[in-house]
Order: structure tokens, then C-alpha cells, then sequence
């Protein structure tokens, strides 16, 4: 059992400015629901000062106490104030979160953030159209299996810099029945490192991208990989590259691969994450 503070409590229980704006001014996005949590926020903004404020969230108790009380921060701040709003400033506002549940804090700041460029980015007529085009290319169904369209994939690579089509399968489950749609994903793949002008090997993760990325591997491939043997992973911190985990028990991956449990967790996460993560074991 978590141990949140009585302020997480108390938004989880009343949580303040749930719903949508009708025409809203900026509307941003973070997470998706394949991946468990998912964020939208809409603000309305008035002489670069934000009016109002709503949020719809699909998520745990963190996640929504995490948007509520970031909806009560920006109401009333000049854009320029909300522009310096961080994750961790969120969560100290609640007075504190659990480390495993940082992630929450910084879905809110992701949608945030997004939201922010989008009113940045809204600016030009044309460049409003294109995006509406963009949107509604993206809302189409790619996997019809599991219903999975091209917004969720898009939002996957963007948020945890995913870079291949197996990757996709773990986040978002697209691609893992009858396979049909794998070229459309390498697809979306392609023209999203054509766009940001990244290398498709080597994407650029914000330090929130990748907090987020570490916490969907620890739990979507390392956990789960632990569990089968009874073992089972908690992540404590996360401070740069080092990634601080109490660990217990075994796991097949080791047996098969005669690495420590350590090591089996490092050589995860900088495989999927970055080469340059070190894991520390805590007490
Ligand atoms: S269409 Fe995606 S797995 Fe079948």
C-alpha cells in the first residue's frame, strides 16, 4: 500500500475542474489509455492569462489528484508563470508522492506542456487547418484487432520514444494478433522521425519522457519477466541515469541468460531506455 498525504487523498476523492472546455484556447495530452494513464487538459486563456481550467483523466488516484490540483496551480497564472510549472512542483503541492508514482506528476506536466505549445502553435490559420488534418488522419484505426489507432501509436513513440515495431506491440498491444498492421506501424515509425527531424536510432528523450519510458519498462517487460519466479522490483528514484530499485527473488530471464537480477534489470533498461543507465539496489 502506497502512503500518499492527506492532500493526494482529498483530490482523489474530490477532484476540482473535472470535465472539457467547449472551445477551448489549448487543449494537451499525455499518456494513452493502452498504456494504462492517459491525460487530457483544457484551458481557456484570456490576455496570456489562464481563465479556466479542466482536465479528463483515465488513471490511478495520483494520477487524477496530480491533474486536479494542477488545474487549481494554473488557474489564474500569466502563461509565462504556467511555463515554469515542473513535475516536481506538482507533486510537492500535494505534499509528496510515492517515487512509483512520480510518473503521474509528470503526465500532468506533459500535458501541460502540451497544451502550451499547441497555444504557441495556434497562432497561423494554415498551420490550425494542417493540424486538424494531421488529427483526423491520426484518429483512424490502424490495428483493427485490438482498435488501436494512429493517435495512440503517434502518442507512444512521442512520449517513450519508442523506436520499433516490437516496441509498439509491448506499449500499445498493436501488432500482437494477426500481425496485418506492422507495416503500417513501421510506417507512422518513419514519418514520425522524418517530422522531429530525429535519428530513428538514437531519439532524444526529454528527462520526463524518460522517467516515463523507465517506468513502462520497469512495469510492462522487467516485472512481469520477475513475477514468474515469484520475484518483484520497486522503483525507488530515479536521479538521472542512476536508477535506484529494491529488488527480491529471481527471474527466469536470469537463469537463462546467468545474469544477476541487477544485471538482468540494468541490461532492460539500457536496451530499451538508454545504454548509459546504471541501476543501484537499495535496502
Ligand atoms: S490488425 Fe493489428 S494485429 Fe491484427
Amino acid at each position: 500500500m502506497w502512503d500518499y498525504s492527506d492532500k493526494v487523498i482529498d483530490h482523489y476523492r474530490n477532484p476540482r475542474n473535472v470535465g472539457k472546455i467547449d472551445n477551448a484556447d489549448a487543449i494537451g495530452e499525455a499518456g494513452s489509455l493502452a498504456c494504462g494513464d492517459s491525460l487530457k487538459i483544457y484551458l481557456k486563456i484570456k490576455d496570456g492569462i489562464v481563465t479556466d481550467a479542466k482536465f479528463q483523466t483515465f488513471g490511478c488516484g495520483s494520477a487524477v489528484a496530480s491533474s486536479s490540483i494542477l488545474t487549481e496551480m494554473i488557474i489564474g497564472k500569466t502563461i509565462d508563470e504556467v511555463k515554469k510549472i515542473t513535475n516536481k512542483d506538482i507533486a510537492d503541492q500535494l505534499g509528496g508522492l510515492p517515487p512509483e508514482k512520480m510518473h503521474c506528476s509528470v503526465m500532468g506536466y506533459e500535458a501541460l506542456e502540451d497544451a502550451l505549445k499547441n497555444y504557441d502553435d495556434y497562432t497561423d490559420l494554415d498551420d490550425i487547418r494542417n493540424e486538424e488534418e494531421a488529427n483526423k488522419q491520426r484518429e483512424k484505426i490502424v490495428c483493427t484487432c485490438f482498435g488501436i489507432t494512429e493517435n495512440v501509436i503517434w502518442d507512444a513513440i512521442k512520449i517513450n520514444g519508442l523506436k520499433t515495431v516490437e516496441e509498439i506491440t509491448n506499449y500499445t498491444k498493436a501488432g500482437g494478433a494477426c500481425g496485418k498492421c506492422k507495416g503500417l506501424i513501421q510506417d507512422i515509425i518513419n514519418t514520425y522521425y522524418k517530422k522531429e527531424g530525429q535519428e530513428k536510432t538514437e531519439p532524444t528523450l526529454t528527462p520526463a519522457q524518460k522517467i516515463l519510458k523507465i517506468n513502462n519498462v520497469i512495469e510492462k517487460q522487467i516485472s512481469p519477466e520477475l513475477m514468474k519466479d515469484g520475484g518483484d522490483i520497486t522503483l525507488v528514484d530515479i536521479d538521472g541515469n542512476k536508477v535506484l530499485v529494491k529488488l527480491r527473488g529471481k527471474c527466469s530471464g536470469c537463469k537463462n541468460s546467468h545474469l544477476t537480477l541487477k544485471a538482468f534489470v540494468e541490461k532492460t533498461l539500457r536496451d530499451a531506455v538508454d545504454e548509459n543507465i546504471e541501476v543501484v539496489e537499495v535496502e
